[in-house]
């Protein structure tokens, strides 16, 4: 069958990466793709928005199904756009409908679908410009740390966590009334702060059936022992050394198995992946949020440690049969550094010269901000390419990643050296 795969980054490298090794793929499409998918698929240089411009490529080259990567396409309703649609009806889309992608596009909605299903998560109560007032009350009945989280899509911004009382009001005034994150803060949710270790679970699930992939850690921070600005990831470990078995289970029951009977009691067609972020707080899991698609980095140490043909699996959202496959798991870790421009996520320069990537041969090069002109490739983004490498644990594994760095160079590079300080 012919692919298409929606996106840009790391996450769809690696995309293109699995399902180039499948049997089932014939030709392999990526929209708009980047200078690692050029590699081993053909690049359409169209966006991920653009529904109509898909629409002729899909029909063009008879594909028959589509790898949606980011959420935005997702919660524009891209896979309703197929749906609705006699001639695109018949292409299997990997990512949920319009309605459903609201878990990741409202805060809200997240919120009320877990409180919904007895999912565990934060206690909180939302606001609009119109209750601002109640906003200041309700904060002043909570303890610090206070979170605040614009309820729309903010571009991994919309979350404030603020110490200070007066702080606090101020910022929920600032993001209701004045509209700091413009739409997306039209509602604020305030939430109780949960004090713990950060992981995420991915889930691929036929709207019926599921299947528990790899957990994975991220580091969100560009500084070194996590600190300053949030970015989209740094870099990713996986399998998660403190999930064990039993706390695996936990999670499993308490927040897989109730999300995806959610899906069906409240009749969201899901078909893709459920990436959960979770908080372990004491000896339990609760929820943090919902991403309606794979993270990246994540993917670029979950889909190397999936052994499964990722096609096949795909290929039961026609008939819900996800039940029908096992899925099979590398026993080593896999580890990602994140390569980024000097200055991300604040202002950076692009077009710089990468050089070396053909000297690392014992890890894999993912790319993601990085495209080709004339017959170089160079920088195009913040976060420029993702190192992954294979370990016995961990350990090995980050210090293969760091000793091929060594032979990878483009000006003004930055990446964290202290992955996995905190495990
Ligand atoms: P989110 O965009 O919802 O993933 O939030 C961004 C980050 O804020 C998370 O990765 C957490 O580190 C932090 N965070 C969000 N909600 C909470 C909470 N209720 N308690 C503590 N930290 C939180
Ligand atoms: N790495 C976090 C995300 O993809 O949202």
């Amino acid at each position: 069958m012919n692919i298409l795969i929606l996106g840009s980054g790391g996450r769809e490298h690696t995309f293109a990466w699995k399902i180039s090794q499948s049997n089932l793929c014939d030709k392999l499409f990526v929209a708009p793709g980047n200078s690692g998918t050029a590699q081993i698929a053909t690049n359409i240089a169209i966006g991920v928005n653009d529904f109509d411009a898909i629409k002729k490529l899909v029909i063009k080259e008879s594909i028959t199904m589509v790898v949606v990567g980011p959420e935005d396409p997702l919660v524009n309703g891209v896979h309703d756009f197929f749906l609705n649609d006699s001639e695109l009806e018949h292409v299997i889309v990997v990512g949920p409908t319009q309605e459903a992608a609201q878990l990741e596009g409202s805060k809200e909605y997240a919120k009320e679908f877990m409180s919904r299903h007895n999912i565990p998560t934060a206690a909180y109560q939302s606001f609009t410009k119109d209750t601002v007032e109640e906003g200041h009350l309700f904060l002043e009945t909570l303890n610090p740390p206070y979170v605040l989280k614009a309820d729309g899509l903010a571009a991994g911004k919309g979350v404030l966590i603020i110490q200070d009382l007066e702080e606090a009001k101020q910022e929920l005034s600032n993001m209701l009334v004045d509209a700091k994150f413009g739409d997306a803060s039209s509602k604020v949710v305030i939430e109780e702060f949960l004090d713990g270790i950060e992981l995420s679970c991915f889930v691929l699930t036929d709207g019926k059936n599921y299947k528990v992939l790899p957990m994975a850690k991220d580091y969100k921070r560009i500084g070194e022992g996590d600190t300053g600005l949030n970015t989209g990831g740094m870099g990713a470990i996986s399998p998660v050394p403190f999930a064990d078995e039993v706390f695996k289970q936990k999670i499993e029951d308490s927040i897989v198995k109730p999300t995806i009977k959610g899906f069906q009691k409240d009749n969201l067609n899901y078909k893709g992946f459920v990436f959960i972020g979770l908080i372990k707080v004491g000896n339990d899991p609760k929820v943090i949020e919902y991403n309606v698609r794979m993270g990246d980095p994540e993917t670029e140490v979950v889909l190397p440690r999936l052994k499964s043909d990722l096609v096949e699996l795909f290929q039961t959202f026609k008939d819900q049969t996800l039940d029908s496959k096992t899925i099979t798991i590398d026993d080593r870790a896999a580890t990602t550094v994140m390569l980024v421009s000097g200055g991300y996520p604040e202002a950076y320069e692009k077009g710089k010269e990468i050089i070396g990537v053909e000297n690392i041969n014992d890890s894999i090069v993912f790319h993601a901000g990085a495209k080709n002109e004339d017959d170089k490739i160079v920088t195009s983004g913040g976060r420029v390419m993702a190192i992954t490498s294979y370990g016995k644990d961990y350990k090995e594994a980050l210090k293969k990643s760091y000793q091929n760095i060594e032979n990878l160079h483009f000006d003004k590079m930055y990446y964290r050296k202290d992955l996995g300080f905190d495990l």
